[in-house]
């Protein structure tokens, strides 16, 4: 349906140009009136928009991909309200990072081709410039947190954890934690990749980053949009990394510059991601059983917790809705996982 609908929107715009062609060229013989002045130029079909609605398979191919992708299904637009429309929708984002205002939307509309590109502004090739492409000033970690990285920036407006109340502080007063989703919220990626935002408690690991943070100059989107897509359902417009249920698009990885032997990748990421995932389950194994999680894994309120406590239960939080088992950054997300059970033992509760 999805794809009928953009194919229709581009058979709607080939109808309107050649009607416009048609009508121009169907005049009226009659005696010859006094000349008007002269209007001022028209668009150029011929000109501006064919450039964009080209009928190529290139764009097509950006279109489907993007109608079977997470962003297109647009399962959370009813995610609307003043704090989540930012996000969530279309129009909410285009406020924040057009006019820098947050609010609710009503009839949003789901995440699409006009949020991260400027399309029908100028109606020149020119709209494809993304909007939110500067620096970005992350919510969470601290006044010096910041994203800049290419083409990506746009991603981070959105992918980056929320405001965490209360933050933990070491050394601070234990805290009443009354709700049970306790956390940076679903997508806290972009903090995972610059390694900002966790609390990072002393332990046998130093934080550090991973060398993408150097070396990976268009974050997300060299590895997430890589030009070798997988059908539609990963790469490019689609941008997901796993499809098929596990199987990952790793071509990203081996573009010039950086890894150089596809085997030599994916063994390493299989390694790293299974290092990670233990880790992941043996703290919240840990939590659980020290009765700071509950079963379903929610922090179990009321809750009177340490601040080091907190900071765990956020430690946790921010690695598991990151879902990247260390891929964004594997030597922060080893660090805070370490580190966090190594306190844990020490607090021996
Ligand atoms: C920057 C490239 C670009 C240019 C230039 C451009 N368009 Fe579009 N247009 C798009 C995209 C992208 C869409 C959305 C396609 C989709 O969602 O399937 C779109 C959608 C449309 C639609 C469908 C209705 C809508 O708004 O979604 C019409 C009609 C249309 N364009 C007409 C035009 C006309 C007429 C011009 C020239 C005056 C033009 N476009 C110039 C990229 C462009
Ligand atoms: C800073 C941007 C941002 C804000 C603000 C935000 N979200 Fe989200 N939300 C996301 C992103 C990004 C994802 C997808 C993350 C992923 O899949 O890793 C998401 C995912 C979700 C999901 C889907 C979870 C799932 O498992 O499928 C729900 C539900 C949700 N958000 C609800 C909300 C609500 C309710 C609010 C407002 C109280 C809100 N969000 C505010 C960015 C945001
Ligand atoms: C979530 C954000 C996002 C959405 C939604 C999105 N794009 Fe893009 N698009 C990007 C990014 C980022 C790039 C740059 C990729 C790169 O640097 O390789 C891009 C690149 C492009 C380009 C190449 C532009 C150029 O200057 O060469 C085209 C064409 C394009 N997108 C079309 C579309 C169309 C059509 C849609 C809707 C079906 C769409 N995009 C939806 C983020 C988005
Ligand atoms: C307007 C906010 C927004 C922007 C901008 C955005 N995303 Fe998303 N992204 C979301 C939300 C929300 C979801 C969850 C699906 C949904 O509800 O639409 C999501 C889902 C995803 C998913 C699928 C997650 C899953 O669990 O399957 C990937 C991958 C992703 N985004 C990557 C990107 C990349 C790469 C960019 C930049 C090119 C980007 N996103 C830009 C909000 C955004
Ligand atoms: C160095 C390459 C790389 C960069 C840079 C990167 N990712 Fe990922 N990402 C991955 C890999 C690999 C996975 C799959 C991890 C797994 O499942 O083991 C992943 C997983 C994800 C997922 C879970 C859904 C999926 O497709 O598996 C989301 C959502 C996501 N990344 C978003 C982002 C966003 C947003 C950014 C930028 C802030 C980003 N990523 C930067 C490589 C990268």
């Amino acid at each position: 349906m999805k794809r009928q609908i953009s194919l229709l929107t581009l058979a709607t715009t080939a109808l309107f140009v050649l009607s416009f062609v048609m009508i121009s060229s169907c005049t009226k013989t009659g005696p010859e009136g006094p000349s008007g002045k002269d209007g001022e130029d028209g668009l150029n079909a011929d000109a501006s928009c064919v450039k964009c609605h080209d009928f190529s398979d290139d764009l097509l191919t950006k279109v489907h991909q993007f109608a079977n992708s997470a962003h297109g299904s647009g399962a959370n637009v009813d995610r609307s309200a003043v704090g989540c429309a930012q996000c969530h929708t279309s129009q909410g984002f285009r406020l924040m990072v057009d006019s820098g205002q947050i609010a609710a939307v009503t009839s949003p509309a789901i995440i699409n081709c006009r949020t991260c590109h400027k399309i029908h502004e100028t109606y020149s090739p020119a709209d494809y410039a993304l909007r939110g492409s500067g620096a970005v000033a992350m919510v969470m970690g601290g006044p010096a947190a910041q994203y800049n990285y290419g083409t990506s920036n746009t991603c981070a407006n959105c992918h980056q954890g929320r405001a965490v109340t209360p933050y933990p502080v070491a050394g601070g007063d234990p805290v009443q934690i009354t709700n049970k989703r306790y956390g940076p919220h679903y997508g806290p990626q972009a903090n995972m990749f610059i390694g900002k935002g966790a609390y990072e408690i002393a332990g046998p690991m130093p934080y550090s980053n991973s060398p993408h943070t150097q070396a990976v100059t268009n974050g997300c989107v060299t590895c997430h949009m890589d030009g070798a897509p997988v059908g539609l359902k990963a790469g490019g417009h689609q941008m997901s990394i796993t499809y098929n249920g596990t199987s990952k698009l790793l071509t990203g990885c081996t573009v010039s510059g950086c890894h150089t032997d596809a085997a030599v990748v994916k063994s390493m990421f299989d390694a790293n991601r299974a290092e990670i995932a233990a880790l992941e389950l043996e703290l919240e194994t840990e939590l659980k059983a020290m009765g700071l999680l509950d079963v379903e894994g929610y922090v179990a309120v009321p809750a009177t917790l340490t601040q080091d406590q907190l900071g765990i239960i956020l430690n946790l939080k921010l690695v598991h809705y990151d879902h990247s088992y260390g891929a964004h950054n594997y030597r922060y997300t080893k660090a805070l996982l370490v580190n966090s059970l190594d306190a844990l033992a020490k607090m021996g509760v």
